[in-house]
């Protein structure tokens, strides 16, 4: 097959085809305030190794990373604490279980799956937050600020709102606790992970942070590096196996590459050594995934031929 250009024609002729899927679902509503988004956004960003982003559709409109900032918490405390702490909080397999799954964790009772499930991701926030307490959510805000050279903050109406209706990741850190997998104050440490969940981004500030995990951990905008190159490849590989849950396999299947959706509609993808990819598209599937974000990424990576695997 012959390789397309990457232009904003092609992203174009993709966004048309791929934002029809969004009819077969909606916006996540158990955050209430994630229901108000229109279902029609639809936001695609490239950013190429040494290039300039290449995008189309709503790319200036705000969305919250939601659990794409779970990778930006694995990174941050991969480097700050070893791989060797950290995987023995979490594991590092797949799940066939929804992300906010109880039940393996209370059949169990033994260490999340992996760091991308919520009880997973809460345990590498527990991590972070027992060291560094109240600058915990600055450091990792600051951290996705060099990685996108701007500082777009977070979204509070998102983390209020997402505080107030936690009844199920308040009950999973609970459990956590009363089983000895989570340590220190409950409640602090869900508010530092609603913090993260809840930082703003747009697809192009995606598309970069996957531009600093394809490079294997370089900013795309500074040039300095972020993370050891160890470091990177610890996420993306837990990316291609965990990165959209209980839809990892077909994610795999249908588009080919190292993938992490979120409940508000992003989806970051990257393809290691060549770009960085970010949707946005908030009518997601049954499994919490976006629907046209994730057509959008098989298009495109049938037509630039990126599949990995
Ligand atoms: O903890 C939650 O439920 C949300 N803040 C994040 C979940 C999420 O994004 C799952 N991804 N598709």
């Amino acid at each position: 097959m012959q390789d397309c250009a990457l232009d904003k024609g092609l992203l174009d002729e993709i966004m048309d085809v791929a934002r029809v899927m969004s009819a077969d679902g909606k916006p996540a509503d158990y955050i209430p305030e994630l229901a108000l988004t229109p279902p029609e956004l639809f936001a695609l960003s490239c950013a190429p190794a040494g290039g300039e982003t290449v995008e189309t559709g709503d790319t200036e409109r705000f969305f919250t990373m939601q659990s794409i900032s779970k990778t930006l918490a694995l990174a941050f405390a991969v480097e700050h604490f070893g791989a060797a702490n950290v995987f023995r909080h979490v594991g590092m397999e797949p799940s066939a279980d929804s992300f906010n799954s109880l039940m393996r964790i209370e059949m169990t009772s033994s260490k999340p799956s992996n760091p991308f499930m919520n009880a997973g991701a809460i345990a590498a926030c527990s991590l972070i937050h027992t060291a560094y307490r109240e600058s915990s959510a600055e450091r990792l805000f600051g951290f996705f600020t060099e990685i996108t050279g701007r500082d777009d903050g977070f979204d509070e109406k998102v983390c209020a709102s997402e505080k107030r209706s936690a009844d199920r990741n308040r009950a999973l850190a609970y459990f956590m606790k009363s089983v000895g997998l989570l340590h220190g104050d409950v409640e602090s440490i869900l508010d530092f992970y609603f913090k993260l969940c809840s930082i703003r981004c747009t697809s192009g500030g995606l598309a970069q942070l996957g531009a600093m995990f394809a490079s294997g951990g370089v900013s795309p905008v500074s040039g300095r590096r972020l993370i050891k190159r160890e470091t990177a490849h610890i996420v993306v590989g837990l990316m291609s196996t965990c990165g959209l849950y209980n839809g990892s396999g077909e994610f795999a299947v249908r588009v080919g590459l190292p993938g992490k959706s979120g409940v508000s509609g992003g989806i970051l993808a990257v393809v290691p050594g060549r770009m960085g990819i970010g949707v946005f598209s908030p009518a997601l599937d049954a499994k919490g995934n976006s629907l046209a974000g994730m057509k959008a990424l098989e298009l495109l990576s049938d037509r630039l031929n990126l599949r990995g695997f």
